[in-house]
């Protein structure tokens, strides 16, 4: 409409032309299709994250319920977003996810999801320790990366995750130690201990699963929970 204005009368009056320049049209017209793709955006965004909160923080009810592991380990990842960012410190934390054919898992799920924020925050500060006083040349020869993989048992009756970094990993003393409650190699005051002490918990004696870790120094850490489909009554 504007254009069409302008062709079929230029502004010959003043007033019209000073306001113009005043409101800065041209810029305006420019910016403001951009705004509004960036408003849109913000509020898909903010749909995703509410979504993912009521998936995350579902409260759990006294039996277990049938949930979508993936839409799990989805709303955690949003959860997570802003620490895999890249930051001034560091380059961003790849995420590769390799999700099997799952049927729904009984599982008590907010319990879950806090099992894998657990050892998804302990991976990107793994990662994130690995790398201090590097410089960014030197961590774009190792990109930081996390793998999350699903996958169903043969059998049918156990679902497999695993979640793998590519970080500093552990000496043989560590990893005899990981799931003991308070046991930390983080600094005083920064970690209390307890995140895979939860995860085992949760996992082995709440639903009855196991969880595996698999590391080396300098190979990664790589944790695999194991989950049975159904829950024994
Ligand atoms: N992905 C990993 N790579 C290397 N080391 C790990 C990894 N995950 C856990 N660890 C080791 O296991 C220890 C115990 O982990 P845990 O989650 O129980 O406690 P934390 O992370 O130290 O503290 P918090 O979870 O309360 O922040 C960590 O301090 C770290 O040494
Ligand atoms: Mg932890």
């Amino acid at each position: 409409m504007i254009d069409l204005y302008q062709e079929k009368y230029p502004i010959t009056d003043p007033d019209i032309h000073f306001e113009i320049e005043a409101i800065d049209l041209e810029y305006l017209r420019e910016d403001l299709p951009k705004l509004i793709i960036s408003m849109q955006e913000g509020v898909n965004r903010l749909k995703e994250i509410s979504t993912s909160l009521r998936i995350f923080s579902r409260t759990d009810s006294d039996r277990p319920i049938s949930f979508n592991i993936h839409q799990g380990l989805e709303s955690t990842l949003l959860i997570l977003k802003h620490r895999l960012k890249a930051n001034a410190t560091r380059p961003e934390i790849a995420v590769v996810t390799d999700y099997g054919d799952l049927p729904a898992v009984e599982c008590y799920a907010e319990q879950l999801n806090q099992v894998f924020i657990n050892l998804l925050a302990n991976a990107i500060n793994a990662l994130e320790e690995s790398v201090q006083g590097c410089s960014f040349e030197e961590m774009k020869v190792n990109p930081h990366r996390i793998e999350i993989r699903t996958q169903l048992s043969e059998d049918g009756q156990q679902v497999l995750i695993h979640i793998a970094d590519n970080g500093p990993g552990m000496t043989p003393d560590v990893k005899a130690c990981i799931f003991n409650q308070s046991f930390t190699t983080k600094a005083l005051g920064k970690g209390t201990g307890l995140g895979l002490a939860i995860a085992r918990q949760i996992v082995v004696e709440k639903h009855g699963g196991n969880l595996y870790c698999c590391s080396q120094i300098g190979q990664g850490a790589e944790f695999i929970i194991e989950l049975p489909v159904r829950q024994q009554a």
